[in-house]
This record gives structure tokens, sequence and C-alpha cells, in this order.
């Protein structure tokens, strides 16, 4: 009986030691853990969202609603900071800088694809190509904005989204009503072939330049004249420093929010579809609000008496249209005529959907 007591003490006192040494194994998992996770909420997943526009333009009011929204979703576990206005990059350095990931997200214009090797993008900057934004809407969201956000994989790159800034007009030192206008003033454009043939075919001289630079080089008179959609003239304050706005609308501008491929593959999963999910949002706003941004901006240069606009008629627009056609044709192949008559077929479909609801 005794023997049995000493042994069933001696048995206590092993399983003590045992709970003890499963206790503090416990609790040391436990640190480890809490501490993870205190890791985890103090370092939240960085993205640093970099563009060469205004905060107060649609790319940058979309670009802080999908800041707003992907802190929200992921509940602070991301954090995006936005460098707008160029202030981290230029065009072309931004793009450098995503691909070696010391940016996480750009946002630039399709026009600007074309240095890294892709210039099927170019498609967008043909002149009188696309009529309004359901037509651009349309076929960034159909078979060609796919295939063309698949060209940019072997970049190391990979397409969130398409967001569009309305129509581009032309603006200079002098009124420009008619093709024969144009000739013999320099005119800055995007680095795209296409808009270089467009300014050639009008007897103007290109000039490949730096979002971030052409309000000097208007100021100073190194470049004549430009072409942009009114939100990005005024918040760069181009009107104060051109004469002489045309109401063209000869050209689209559109844009790609691109991600860097190993950054995006590398996130956990779950913070991806809260991102998509911010992405998807702030693509509806970005387009909600960009024929508002740019109309707005008319007013506003209009209220400033800094320059002279005029709208061409429809005729004289049939004429710039046609003065135009040659660059469509020499960039067939380039752009692939599939997609042109795609393009064609959409536009042609939006315009029979808007006649009937009139
Ligand atoms: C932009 O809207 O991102 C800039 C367009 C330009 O470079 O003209």
């Amino acid at each position: 009986m005794g023997t049995g007591l000493i042994e069933s003490g001696e048995n206590v006192t092993a399983k003590l030691k045992e709970d003890e040494k499963k206790m503090t194994k416990f609790l040391f998992a436990f640190l480890v853990l809490a501490g993870a996770g205190v890791a985890q909420a103090a370092e939240p997943i960085i993205i640093k969202f970099s563009h060469v526009v205004a905060n107060d333009t649609p790319k940058g009011k979309a670009a802080e609603k999908f800041r707003q929204l992907a802190e929200k979703y992921s509940g602070g576990r991301v954090k995006v900071e936005l460098y707008p206005n160029s202030q981290l990059y230029k065009d072309r350095e931004e793009m450098e800088a995503l691909q070696r990931g010391a940016v996480q997200m750009l946002a630039p214009s399709v026009s600007k694809f074309g240095p890294l090797g892709v210039r099927e993008f170019e498609l967008f900057d043909l002149p009188y190509l696309i009529p309004d934004a359901d037509t651009v809407d349309r076929v960034t969201d159909g078979d060609i904005g796919k295939s063309l956000f698949a060209k940019l994989e072997s970049k190391g790159l990979k397409g969130l989204a398409y967001w569009d800034n309305g129509f581009k007009q032309f603006s200079a030192n002098r009124p420009l009503h008619k093709p024969q206008d144009f000739r013999g003033l320099k005119m800055r454009i995007q680095s795209s072939k296409v808009l270089e043939a467009m300014m050639r075919e009008l007897g103007a001289l290109p000039q490949v330049m730096a979002f971030s630079e052409v309000y000097s080089a208007l100021q100073q008179k190194v470049v004549d004249g430009t072409e942009n959609p009114l939100s990005n003239l005024y918040t760069q304050k181009m009107h104060e420093v051109q004469s002489h706005l045309t109401i063209s609308n000869h050209g689209c501008l559109v844009y790609a929010v691109i991600t860097n491929s190993k950054f995006w593959t590398g996130l956990p999963a779950d913070i991806r579809a809260q991102l998509e999910k911010a992405m998807i949002e702030a693509t509806a706003y970005e387009r909600a609000i960009a024929k508002e941004e740019n109309d707005g901006a008319l007013a506003a240069v209009r209220a400033s008496g800094k320059t002279e606009i005029y709208v061409l008629s429809d005729a004289e627009r049939k004429v710039w249209k046609e003065a135009l056609l040659p660059v469509q044709a020499k960039f067939e192949k380039v752009v692939g005529k599939e997609n042109l008559d795609a393009i064609h077929r959409i536009a042609a479909e939006v315009e029979a959907r808007n006649a009937k609801k009139k």
C-alpha cells in the first residue's frame, strides 16, 4: 500500500514535470506567434504608387480612391503610398523603377509602352480611331485589352486595370483651325511612334519629352505646342503659357494600371483578392469622373481668360480626320489589322446603341 503511495507520488511528480514542459512549449509557441502577429501588424505591405500627373486629375483621384479602398479591405495590412507629379520618377524612369521593384504600382499612359518594346498599345494613339469613351472601355475590357496586357508579362509587368482620361486637345501659340496650321510647329509628344507620325502628317516637328518637363518647355518656347486632355493641361497650368487651344478630340488618353509581376504573385492570396476588389472599384470611379473632370477643366481654362478656345465644327473635324487617315494605314501592321477591324465594329455597335436610346 505504502509503496503504492510512494510510487504514485513519484508518478504525480513526473506528470507535473511533463505538464510543466508542455506548458513551457505552449507558452513559447504562443509568444512566437504573438510576436509574429505584432511584427505583421507593425509592418504592413507597402505599395509605392508613382505617377506623373497632379492629385487633382482623374488618375490622381482614382489613385487616392484605390489607396483608401486597399487599406480598408486589407484591414490595414496594406499601406499605399502615393507619389504624384513625377515626385519620384519621370515617365521612362518610373517604368524601370517598377521593373526593378523600387515601386510597386504605376498608371502610365499606354502611349509610353513603346520604348519597352510593346508597340501594339500605340493602337490607342491613332487619331480619330476611337470616337467615344464607351468604345474605349469596351475595347480595353474586351479581348484587345486582355491580349495587350498579356504582352506585358515578358517584361515582368502585370496589368491590373485600364483607366481612361477622355480625349486630347491641341494647344499652341497660334490658332489651329486647319491641318496646315501645324506646319513647322515644334509639338511635344509622348514616346509613341504613332503620335510622331501624326505630327509629321500635320507638318509639325514632334519632340518626345517627359510630362514633367512640358510646362517649362512651353514657357521657355523650347516647344510651341502640345496635346493633352484638359484635366492635364489645366492642372499643369499649360493654358497659362499657350495662347490657343483647339477642342479637336482627336485621340484618347488611356492608362494601364500596372504592377511588378513578382511582387504581385508573391502577395498572400487573400491580400491579392482584396487589392483586386479595391482596383475594380477605383476603376469604376475613375471612369465615372473622367468626363466631368475634363469638362470642369475646360470651364476653368475658359474662366481664366488666358487662352483662346476654338471648337472644331463637324465639317472641320472631318477635314482633320481625312488628313490623318494615312497614319492608320501606316500602322496597320504594327497594331494589327484584326484589332483595327474589331475597334471599327465596336464603335459602330456603340453608335447604333446610342442612336436607339435617343
Ligand atoms: C498622363 O496623363 O499620365 C501624362 C500624359 C502625357 O505624358 O502627356
